[in-house]
């Protein structure tokens, strides 16, 4: 019975009870059948398995042999990367790649595994393959470095042999994070190596210096990658805020900043929150670029509402590469989420006692900003010492109207002699209502003068036109949107 399976392909085509008789050239098939699978079973115990490599590799014996592991979260696999580069191009130091096949899909497995005498993890299990490799940014304007995503790295240093087992973040393998497992041919190699490596990762971080923000990933806060951002280019000018609204933040933040050293040499604490609050549109969002601007060469994380979740990763990042700061901005959209069953709000208070955890003398700032300074209060009031400084940022001045009335007519040509009235009847407006005031009596100027060659002159009237527009009860949501607060 044990040949029909063979012979009858279909047996829906043969009718109950009438059999096909083999014939000759079935069990000629049958036979060159069962020597092709022998042969492919032999040769696959002959196949070289992980085991059979590192053995090789390394010339001594595997039992008993310990294995390091070191780990990171998954966004330092670009600097587990740029670690383990650097650390291989070391005079003297030579290696060879074994990339993996068959891991995806299988759960979690290490080193210990492809070490262990386990027959099943050989058949079924990773087997040698093509070296894969991941693209990861590196930096700014896309920049990128080509990343392991699993491989076995075989290093030779005199009569040193180590065997590293790099693996990135994979979801499919319910990898988190990243890992470097290694094991070598005599005692301590393999824990210096690892370390060595994890003071690489830190050394050549591509994150030190740079603008970054957590991105939001598909599986789990832990493993969500960072985001590079272009540092914005801004000067003192670019910002109007009442003299000493900026002379304030830019003390606590910058001038904290320039005089680190002095400052903690004379023991005092370096660590700062400050909380940026006032009506929307009035230029928070625009003082913390002009800040992120000005500390050139100084860590910035940026987190939102949404990726939050990450705050203590945000933490970890900060610590590690001070100069420091993390950006929470709209802080009310946390402390308005509350537990379903506490009645608390954990977001806002993990962000707190995470601010509380970080050491007094690590230069790392805290900027938070909101729009809803009544909703933070109570938490900040109860947590005291988190916050060290609250700056109101509001509405502009009728000085500061007429500053952002200068900064953003730009080399645009305004007639401003009824500059006056309109200072008079935006009392109460926004920065961002100006901006678009002054935008708008541009689109006015064109319209009025539709000669493409011309170039755009705003005229006082032009100016009263878009006024009125924008005063017009019909743009009543126009004004919201901008901030303006009805009288
Ligand atoms: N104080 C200011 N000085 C210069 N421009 C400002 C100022 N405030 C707002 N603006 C302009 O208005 C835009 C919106 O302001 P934004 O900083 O987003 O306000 P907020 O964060 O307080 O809601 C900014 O991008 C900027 O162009
Ligand atoms: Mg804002």
């Amino acid at each position: 019975m044990a040949y029909r399976s063979f012979i009858s392909t279909s047996p829906d085509s043969t009718s109950a009870g009438e059999e096909p008789r083999p014939e000759l050239s079935d069990i000629r098939r049958y036979g060159r059948m069962l020597v092709r699978r022998f042969v492919s079973q032999a040769r696959a115990a002959e196949r070289p398995t992980f085991r059979s490599v590192i053995a090789e590799h390394l010339g001594v014996p595997l039992a008993d042999l310990p294995v390091v592991d070191e780990h990171w979260p998954a966004y330092e696999h670009v600097n587990v990367q740029a670690a383990l580069d650097a650390w291989l191009e070391a005079p003297g130091r030579r290696h060879r790649l074994v990339g993996m096949a068959d891991y995806r899909h299988r759960g979690p497995f290490g080193l210990a595994d492809l070490l262990g005498q386990d027959g099943s993890m050989h058949h079924h299990g990773p087997r040698p393959g093509n070296v894969t490799r991941t693209s990861m940014p590196s930096g700014p304007a896309g920049r990128t470095r080509e990343c392991l995503r699993a491989a076995l790295v075989l290093v030779e240093e005199g009569p040193d042999r180590i065997a590293l087992l790099l693996r990135g973040a994979d979801p499919e393998s319910e990898m988190r994070g990243v890992s470097v497992e290694a094991v070598a041919n005599r005692d301590g190699l393999a824990t210096a190596v690892t370390a060595a490596l994890r003071q690489l990762a830190l050394d050549l971080n591509v994150y030190r210096g740079q603008v970054v923000s957590f991105g939001h990933s598909t599986f789990g806060e832990r493993s969500s990658l960072l985001r590079f951002h272009e540092r914005p280019a801004m000067t003192a000018d670019d910002l109007i805020l009442p003299a000493d609204t900026f002379a304030d933040v830019r003390r606590q933040v910058v001038g904290v900043a320039r005089n680190s050293d002095r400052l903690r040499a004379a023991g005092q604490h370096l660590k700062r929150g400050l909380l940026l609050y006032g009506p929307p549109g009035v230029g928070k969002t625009h003082t913390v670029r002009y800040l992120v601007s000005q500390l050139v060469g100084t860590t910035i994380v940026e987190l939102t509402g949404e990726t939050l979740g990450a705050i203590r990763d945000a933490c970890s990042i900060a610590r590690s590469l001070q100069p420091s700061m993390i950006v929470v901005e709209d802080v009310d959209l946390i402390a308005q989420e509350r537990d379903h069953y506490s009645g608390q709000t954990p977001l806002l208070f993990t962000l707190l006692n995470e601010m509380d955890g970080l050491d007094e003398d690590a230069d790392v700032v805290f900027l938070l900003t909101t729009n809803r300074a009544d909703l933070l209060e109570p938490a900040l009031a109860s947590r005291p010492g988190r916050v060290d400084q609250a700056v109101h940022v509001d509405l502009p001045d009728r000085e500061s109207r007429r500053r952002l009335v200068e900064l953003y007519r730009g080399r645009l040509d305004v007639d401003l002699g009824g500059l006056d009235d309109v200072l008079d009847r935006t009392d109460g407006v926004t920065a961002s209502f100006l901006k678009e005031l002054l935008r708008r009596a541009a689109v006015v100027a064109a319209d009025r003068e539709p000669s493409a060659d011309a170039a755009l002159t705003v005229s006082a009237d032009d100016l009263t036109t878009a006024l009125d527009e924008l005063l017009d009860t019909r743009n009543q949501m126009t004004r919201a949107v901008l901030g303006f607060r009805e009288a």
